[in-house]
């Protein structure tokens, strides 16, 4: 079932049939929208209810979550604004579908609001997958992450997110009291079948 959106996120929630399971919460990449994320939620984690939203910022034509100054250079004032935005979207979808604080599970750009929402508003979600992300902030905020596990998986090979960016995000969460497991993969930006098996194996 698809649930129309009445937030002002366009939306799609699918309810899982894995009632103890923790939902998911779909983050999209630059140019994705609230559909791109549904198999890999689908393939990740079985029977979990799935939300996904649709990043509110046009580049072009092409949706994100927040603005950029240009490629991997992130406007931190319109990420903070945003990050708001979607962790109170968060919070009334947890109110109207009956959900406990999900699992963030996004990709890119999608990965780097997620890491924005642990650092700004950890008490919405159970945990995250962060699949391609970088560091959000210059001087990431305190945030207190004790009991949330997080997953890192990287790119040896990305042109977007250097290996020393991605290790400074795995050490700022870690140093916040989560549970961090950072993998780098001899891939590049784009997803392979190694991050979707990782995945799966960290969901289970
Ligand atoms: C971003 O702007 O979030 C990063 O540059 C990743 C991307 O969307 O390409």
């Amino acid at each position: 079932m698809h649930a129309a959106a009445t937030t002002p996120f366009i939306h799609v929630f699918e309810p899982g049939t894995d009632a103890a399971g923790a939902p998911l919460l779909l983050l999209h990449g630059t140019g994705g929208n609230e559909r791109d994320l549904l198999p890999l939620g689908r393939m990740a984690a079985p029977g979990a209810s799935l939300l996904s939203p649709r990043g509110q910022v046009l580049e072009g034509t092409m949706p994100r979550f927040f603005r950029r100054l240009s490629e991997g250079v992130l406007d931190e004032d319109d990420l903070r604004r945003r990050t708001h935005e979607l962790a109170d979207f968060i919070e009334e979808a947890r109110a109207r579908y009956d959900l406990a604080p999900p699992t963030a599970l996004g990709f890119s750009n999608g990965a780097n609001i997620a890491a924005s929402l642990l650092l700004l508003r950890p008490e919405v979600l159970a945990g995250a997958a962060l699949l391609r992300a970088m560091s959000p902030y210059a001087q990431p905020p305190k945030a207190d992450l004790a009991g949330k596990r997080v997953l890192l998986l990287s790119g040896g090979l990305d042109p977007i997110v250097a290996e020393e960016d991605a290790a400074r995000l795995a050490a700022t969460l870690a140093d916040d009291g989560a549970a961090v497991e950072h993998r780098t993969l001899p891939v590049g930006h784009g997803l392979s079948q190694a991050d979707v098996g990782l995945l799966r194996g960290w969901l289970a």
